[in-house]
């Protein structure tokens, strides 16, 4: 989070505003999604705020957690936990309206290892969950910010990995996957300067080929139809 900013007597005057690496986008909810937040939220969602996060309590049980930021309408994270039912599934998303989708199809597949948060995943990454509680961390397709003033804006950032870091069991694995290729230069850059990170392609590398649990999105498939490659990266934590 960012630093307070004091006046020359140590007196607390205020906060600089921090960047965010999202745009809320504003549009009506389906009723499908409306109904989903109502009915379904209290039950498989996590109230946004400060207060932490007790993931035993949240899930109902200890077992391995995947943690995914940016889950758009929730497609990966939905098919991966069905997938994957020994393992627990946490998505952070800020548009409203894909934390609706998503949590319409958990209540339809009935999914009981899949806990959402509407919140930016920077304040619940670094403020409300504990260390060493994130078995494999999952960014898939992060807003990419094409143009060079906005590039300050992507969510990978040397700030970033330390509070992945963080959060990653020893040996976690760290999943990263774009279609935009300065991105997926600009991951590489960032996280192989990070001692705390080790790219696992091996001599091949830097890129992995994309793993058979990583499931197609919607907006995956966007980019293919646009003709955009996709590049899939592995860091272990180390
Ligand atoms: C380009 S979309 C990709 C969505 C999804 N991963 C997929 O592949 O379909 C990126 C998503 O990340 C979300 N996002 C960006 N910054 C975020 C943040 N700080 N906290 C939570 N969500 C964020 C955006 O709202 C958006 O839905």
């Amino acid at each position: 989070m960012c630093d307070s900013i004091f006046d020359a007597s140590g007196k607390e005057i205020g906060h600089p505003r921090r960047i965010r690496s999202f745009v809320r986008r504003g549009g009506r909810l389906t009723t499908s999604q409306q109904k989903a937040l109502d009915d379904f939220y209290p039950v498989f969602g996590v109230q946004p705020g400060t207060d932490p996060i007790d993931l035993k309590n949240l899930f109902g049980r200890e077992a391995p957690l995947w943690l995914e930021v940016g889950i758009g309408n929730g497609d990966a994270l939905v098919a991966m936990a069905a997938a994957q039912p020994d393992k627990n599934f946490l998505g952070i998303e800020v548009h409203r309206a894909g934390v609706g989708h998503c949590l319409f199809e958990v209540n339809r597949l009935g999914l009981t290892n899949v806990r959402v948060i509407e919140q930016d995943a920077v304040e619940v990454l670094g403020q409300r969950l504990p260390e060493s509680c994130v078995d494999r961390f999952l960014l898939f397709f992060p807003d990419p910010w094409h143009k060079k003033k906005h590039k300050k804006r992507r969510i990978v950032s040397h700030a970033f990995a330390q509070t992945v870091k963080r959060l990653l069991v020893d040996e976690g694995v760290w999943h990263l996957a774009t279609d935009w290729e300065d991105y997926a230069s600009h991951m590489v850059e960032v996280l192989d300067a990070e001692s705390c990170f080790e790219n696992m392609a091996g001599e091949s590398g830097p890129w992995s080929p994309r793993p058979e649990y990583r499931p197609y999105t919607r907006f995956e498939r966007r980019g293919e139809r646009l003709g955009h490659g996709v590049w899939d990266l592995f860091y272990k934590s180390c």
